[in-house]
This record gives structure tokens, sequence and C-alpha cells, in this order.
């Protein structure tokens, strides 16, 4: 695969897949590491004299100019972080458009494109649109290995027509989520949250075959505990997932693997309530939904971390945004980072809201790697090459 230390790149015009899909609220970044993860490569491309066209999404627009949507919003704090004076802004892809654009740039400054989620010819894999604007540029770089699970045309379309080359983040990412897996120490645990199971059903059918132990917490949770008959009140459940999770639960036992559900979990009226109470599982009355983990249930995750060698997390196990639904969530990443060197414990952690979690504790040093990828960090733990891995391993064009 050519990457940016095995494939010069010199005064070249560069279409960059950049992750920009950041966290947002209320008008503000409330995470930059995305734009953080892409500053080495860019750095390398404009020592290198490149003119240098980012390429991004944000939201879901579905083909739709929708204002909202608009990657306008994220200049600032792009130039800022990337250390940049100015940033250029291309507000569509029309072949016009960015030859102008590519003739008023100097070389070694930045532009960055509008949404590509804008164009119709994005996610439904146009490949005129792909050739079309690819023979504008002479090289493309992927550094965007959080989006490189879609089939799309800026992920996968541009590597058939122009060199196409891996950005340092998207190496970092391969290699140190492949180091992990490939040097698995026994007894593992993973720990796995978030609101829905039906995202995670592979991943879990996965991780059953290949971890000790597996803690299962968030919203997710409660559709396990329903499949025990357990009264979850007004928690979220997926109810046409119960089968599901009774078929998981079968299977890890057949292969040995423990599976830890609450205990105990922390409740309130709604997600606003601000008098949280903990109630033991078979306690739960009518009117209460369970947002976060007890103090029984996170002594004894805090207790597996202690015991294993490896650690995985994927997924707050509770409402961490809301401060009476933060403990679990906040002990478990203190747990971590407090027993990586005592236990000799590698510790590994992806997906957006985990590394807000972890930020929020403050834990992040606990760490052999965090990912700032979602689903396409969750596909690469069940098996699945990006199809934006792929391409670039596939693209012999030089
Ligand atoms: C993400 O936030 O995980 C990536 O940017 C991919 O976004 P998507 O799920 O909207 O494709």
């Amino acid at each position: 695969m050519k990457n940016l230390s095995n494939y010069k790149v010199i005064a070249k015009k560069v279409l960059f897949r950049a992750d920009l899909n950041v966290p947002v609220l209320n008008g503000v970044i409330t995470d930059s590491s995305r734009i953080l993860a892409i500053k080495s490569s860019i750095e390398t491309l404009i020592k290198n004299k490149n003119k240098i066209f980012i390429l991004a999404h944000f939201g879901r627009p579905k083909g739709e100019v929708i204002e909202k949507y608009s990657l306008q919003f994220i200049l600032s704090s792009l130039a800022e972080i990337l250390e940049v004076e100015k940033i250029h802004f291309l507000k569509n892809l029309q072949e016009e458009n960015i030859s102008k654009k590519i003739h008023e740039m100097k070389s070694g400054e930045v532009c960055l494109i509008e949404n590509i989620r804008f164009e119709k010819g994005e996610e439904k894999i146009d490949w005129d649109f792909a050739k079309n604007v690819s023979c504008l540029f002479d090289v493309y770089v992927n550094d965007a290995f959080s989006a490189s699970h879609r089939n799309h045309t800026s992920i996968i379309g541009f590597a058939k027509y122009i060199p196409a080359v891996a950005g340092n983040h998207l190496i970092k990412e391969i290699e140190n989520i492949n180091k992990f897996l490939e040097n698995s120490k026994k007894p593992n645990l993973a720990i796995v949250g978030g609101s829905k199971i039906s995202t995670k059903i592979n991943l879990l059918n996965n991780l059953i075959q290949q971890f000790n132990c597996i803690v299962i917490g968030g919203a997710m949770a409660n559709t396990f505990l329903l499949s025990k008959n357990i009264t979850v009140g007004k928690s979220l459940v997926e109810q046409d997932l119960v089968e599901v999770a009774k078929d998981i639960q079968t299977k890890a036992s057949q292969l040995n693997c423990k599976l830890i559900l609450p205990l105990d979990v922390i409740c309130g009226k709604s997600i606003e309530d601000r008098e949280p109470i903990e109630l033991d599982i078979n306690d739960i009355a009518k009117n209460y939904m369970i947002l976060d983990l007890g103090t029984k249930t996170t002594a004894l995750i805090n207790q597996e971390i202690k015991n294993s060698k490896m650690v995985l997390w994927n997924g707050p196990v509770g409402a961490f945004e809301y401060k009476s639904y933060e403990m679990a969530t906040n002990e478990i990443a203190l747990n971590i980072k407090q027993n990586v060197k005592q236990f000799g414990i590698n510790a590994l952690a992806g997906g957006g809201d985990t590394v807000s979690a972890i930020k929020n504790a403050n834990a992040e040093d606990g760490f052999d790697y965090i990912s700032n990828a979602g689903g396409a960090f969750l596909e690469w733990l069940e098996g699945n090459q990006s199809p934006g891995v792929i391409a670039l391993r596939e693209n012999n064009l030089i």
C-alpha cells in the first residue's frame, strides 16, 4: 500500500479524503480529534509544496444541499489546528470551479471542499463522477480510516483513476488496531456499551469467540435483561432483538465466554432527572429508566479489569453526557488508567462516544491506543477489511 513515506507526493494537486464528521453541540465542536488526526499528513503535503484539496462529509444530507450540514463552520478550527494562515473554500465539485481554484491557489495551500454528501454521486458510487473529478487531480490521499468502511465515491471511486496513497493517520489506525488483535493476551475482557444491540450483533458474535469475558452495558444491556424476563420499566429496549440477545447468551456459554450483565443500576424518571436512584436489577419500577450501571456492577467490572491482560472497550456503559449518569463509565475509564501498569494490561478503545467518555474521565493515558473511528472500528474488529483500505491496496497506478 502506498503511503506518504514510501511514495513521494511533491508539487502535486492532491485530493485528500479526511473525516471531519466531528461532534458538535450548540454550534461548538466538542471534540477535535478528527481534525488533529489529519495534521501530520497535511503538514507533510504542505512541506512538499502540494496544493491540497480536503474532501470530507458532515452528517447525512443524502445528496441534498442542506445548509445545516455545510462544512463552512469548521474552517476556522481547521485553520487553527492545522496552523495554516488561510484555508480556501470550494462550494462544489464542478469542473470549472475546481480548475479556477487550482489556478488561484499557491503551492502549499489548502482548500476545503463543501460536504461531499451534498453530491448525488457520492453515496451511490458514480464512476463517471469519480473519473471526471479525479482527472483534475494528480494524487488521491485517504486519511479517513473512520469513513473507510463506506462504499462511497470519495472512499473507493477516485482510487480507481489516479494514484492512491494512505495518509499517516489511516496507517496509524490500522497498525495499532492490528497490533492489539494480533498480540492477544489472555485472559481478555471486552466492555461493550452504547445504545443499540442492532449495531453490535456481528461484533458480539465475533467477540464471544475470542474473549474470556464480555461486559454488556449501556442501553443495549436492557434488551439482554428483558430476554431474562427482568422488568426494565421505561428503559430503552429493542423488543425485536430479544431472541438475538438470548442467542448470544447461549452461544457465549457454549464457548465458555463469561457475560457480565448489570446486577444493579442507576435509574431516573427521565434522562433529565437530577435525582437518580440506585436499584437492584430486580427492583426496577415501571416509571423508571436505566441510565447507568450501579456500584456493585461497577466494582465487579473493575475486578475483571484487574484480572485481565487485555481490555477492549467500545461504547459507554451509561448516559455519561449527564453528570447524574456518568459514574460507571468514569470509574471504568479511571480503573483502566490506574491498573494498566501494575497489572501489565494492554487496553484499546474506539468509537466516537467512547473517546469522549475517556476524555471526560481524563483517562486517555491509560490506553495503548484510542481509535477515533466508530462504525469503521467495529467493522475492523469484526474482521472485515474496509473498502477504502482495499481500494488503497489495489491501486497500482504510479
Ligand atoms: C463516523 O462518524 O463514524 C464516520 O464519519 C462515518 O459517518 P457515517 O456513519 O455517517 O457514514
